[in-house]
């Protein structure tokens, strides 16, 4: 059974609690929230008091997507809203390894990000420093893009070089995942299905959290 993070972004933005709680009470593990600086990427999207309200409303972890450049710079403000976990982009940060340990610093869990166009290979030097893995197949910036098929091996290639360092952290997915895609990406190996449209933008969230539950 697959772990679902359900991401806010593709909610109706009018009405962010009352689907978050749908979404918790039909079996999401975690609420992904999408940051975004219009610099990094041109969306701009939410803050720390997001956070801080939903903290309130939920018993589930928040999860942090940083797809922002200098994430180092908005991990007080996001610590402080009481953060479960922050996740920052590799190529946005040239100093991963002092990002990592600040966050950890935090009591924050620390996720490193890898966006669709860039290898996984550098999880190596990585692996022993974080405690998630978020391998995006779109990039980052918007819900509802195409999805990315090299994403499948990816995720092996991820596998492999957790049972060669004999480091295994959750590896989760974020972006185009579906029912379809979400079923070959726990065969190839993932343990998290982060989705956004396939979730809020469904006819029913509870239904759409099911599904995917259920791969
Ligand atoms: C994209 C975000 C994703 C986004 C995924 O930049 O990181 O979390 O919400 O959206 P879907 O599931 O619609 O592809
Ligand atoms: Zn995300």
């Amino acid at each position: 059974m697959a772990k679902v993070s359900a991401s806010i972004l593709a909610c109706d933005h009018t009405k962010i609690g009352e689907q978050v709680l749908e979404a918790e009470k039909a079996g999401a593990d975690i609420v992904h929230i999408d940051v975004m600086d219009g610099v990094y990427v041109e969306n701009v999207t939410f803050g720390p008091q997001l956070v801080a309200d939903l903290k309130k409303i939920t018993k589930l972890p928040l999860s942090v997507h940083m797809e922002l450049v200098r994430p180092e710079t908005f991990l007080p403000m996001f610590a402080k809203a009481g953060v479960d976990i922050i996740t920052f982009q590799l190529d946005a940060c040239p100093n991963p390894l002092h990002m990592l340990r600040e966050v950890k610093k935090a009591g924050i869990k620390a996720g490193l990000g890898i966006g669709p166009s860039y290898d996984v290979e550098r999880l190596r030097y990585l692996l022993p420093h974080i405690d998630g893995l978020i391998l995006m197949s779109v990039e980052p910036g918007y819900g509802g893009q195409p999805f990315e098929e090299s994403i499948y091996e990816k995720v092996k290639r991820s596998v492999e070089i957790m049972d060669e360092t004999g480091i295994h952290v959750p590896i989760s997915i974020d972006g185009g995942v579906n029912t379809v895609t979400g079923k070959k990406l726990v065969e190839a190996g993932a343990d998290i299905l982060i989705a956004g449209s396939s979730v809020f933008g469904a006819d029913s969230i509870t239904d759409a959290v099911k599904s995917l539950k259920a791969l």
